[in-house]
């Protein structure tokens, strides 16, 4: 019966079920901080202070920091002085930058400024895609598939998103065979990972267990990632549940900045300094320096003029002889 499966059969299922150790010894944090966590500020930010922040992140022990998007300013200004950002950063040996794509023409400008690796962004939900990107899930699935020729050709990894994976702004909740769908047309066009968005951070254990129940179906794990808002708290709770899976790549956000400009009243990502505090607290490896996460988290929130809202980087600078702000 598993003849007709795409990938080896083991690594459809949770580890739970194949293993005595349900959770993964080492996860790869995806800092979208830079491209999330500032898509939605109302300050514009300086080039500078972007590629200030970017190249302080990839101090910390970080191998996946997202810089930015080509996207339309119009649509999102604050992504506008994408190939300036991207060209102003270090590249650091063993760190990845990708860079979203929405279509042939993102694509071939993040090309321009050197990407190495570009992200698609689908959505489970037809209303979120809508709002989004301008069209219909089919159709951005067909410009995803001309970003993917595009990008085979000039050897650039791709990722795929698939956003609303729990719920929608527009249409509520979502069922995880609409996620699926997504999900698998996404692999089908070659996606290396496909990480699942709770875009406006309204799933919790239950309803993230119930996606992952399917989704694991029909993809591998080891191509999973999870993308948490913390809108009502759940994200860590979220987190730890996907691990339980065998989830082993996390999208987080520093100091828990972010949102997306098209849902509207969804807070940041899960903090990244306090999916850090949690994993290292399961034994579970980053390779990252907390405290110097935590000095990084300081130094976008006073340009953003704002407190952190990780409970970990607060508590941190006060506790930390190594934490220096
Ligand atoms: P459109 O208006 O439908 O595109 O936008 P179009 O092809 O009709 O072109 C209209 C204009 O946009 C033209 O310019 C194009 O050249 C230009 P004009 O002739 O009017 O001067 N254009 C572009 N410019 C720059 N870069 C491009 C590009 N493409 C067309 N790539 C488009 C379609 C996708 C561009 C638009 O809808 C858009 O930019 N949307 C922004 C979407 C976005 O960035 N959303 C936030 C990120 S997704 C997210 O946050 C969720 C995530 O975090 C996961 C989760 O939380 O679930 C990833
Ligand atoms: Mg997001």
């Amino acid at each position: 019966m598993f003849r007709f499966l795409r990938y080896p059969v083991h690594s459809y299922f949770p580890r739970s079920y194949t293993t005595k150790l349900a959770q993964p010894t080492s996860v790869r944090i995806v800092e979208v901080g830079p491209r999330d966590g500032l898509q939605n500020e109302s300050m514009l930010l300086p080039t500078e202070t972007k590629i200030e922040l970017i190249n302080a992140l990839s101090e910390t022990g970080l191998r996946s920091i997202e810089v930015t998007s080509f996207v339309s300013a119009k649509w999102v200004p604050q992504m506008g002085d994408n190939a300036e950002v991207f060209k102003g950063i270090n590249k650091m040996p063993g760190i990845s930058y990708p860079v979203l794509t929405p279509n042939l023409k993102g694509f071939e400008a993040a090309l321009n400024a050197g990407a190495e690796e570009v992200a698609v962004f689908g959505a489970a939900s037809e209303s979120f895609t809508r709002k989004n990107v301008n069209c219909s899930i089919d159709e951005s699935l067909i410009r995803f598939g001309d970003v993917m020729a595009a990008a085979k050709k000039a050897q650039v990894k791709v990722r795929g998103y698939v956003s609303t994976v729990i719920g929608c702004p527009y249409e509520g909740k979502i069922k995880p065979s609409a996620v699926v769908r997504v999900v698998d047309k996404l692999l089908e066009m070659g996606c290396y990972e496909i990480s699942l968005g709770d875009t406006i951070g309204v799933g919790t254990p239950g309803s993230f267990s119930n996606m992952l129940r399917e989704v694991t179906k029909i993809a591998p794990v080891s191509m999973l990632a999870v993308h948490c808002h913390d809108t009502y708290g759940q994200a860590l709770a979220n987190i730890l549940t996907s691990l339980d899976f065998g989830v082993a790549v996390v999208d987080s956000s520093v100091s828990g900045l972010g949102g997306c400009p098209y849902a509207r009243g969804a807070s940041g990502n899960a903090a990244t300094e306090d999916v850090v505090y949690m994993l290292d607290g399961l034994g579970i490896y980053t390779g990252i320096d907390l405290p110097k996460l935590v000095n990084v988290g300081k130094f976008i929130c006073d340009k953003l003029e704002r407190r952190s809202e990780s409970k970990v980087n607060r508590a941190m600078r006060k506790t930390n002889p190594n934490v220096k702000c």
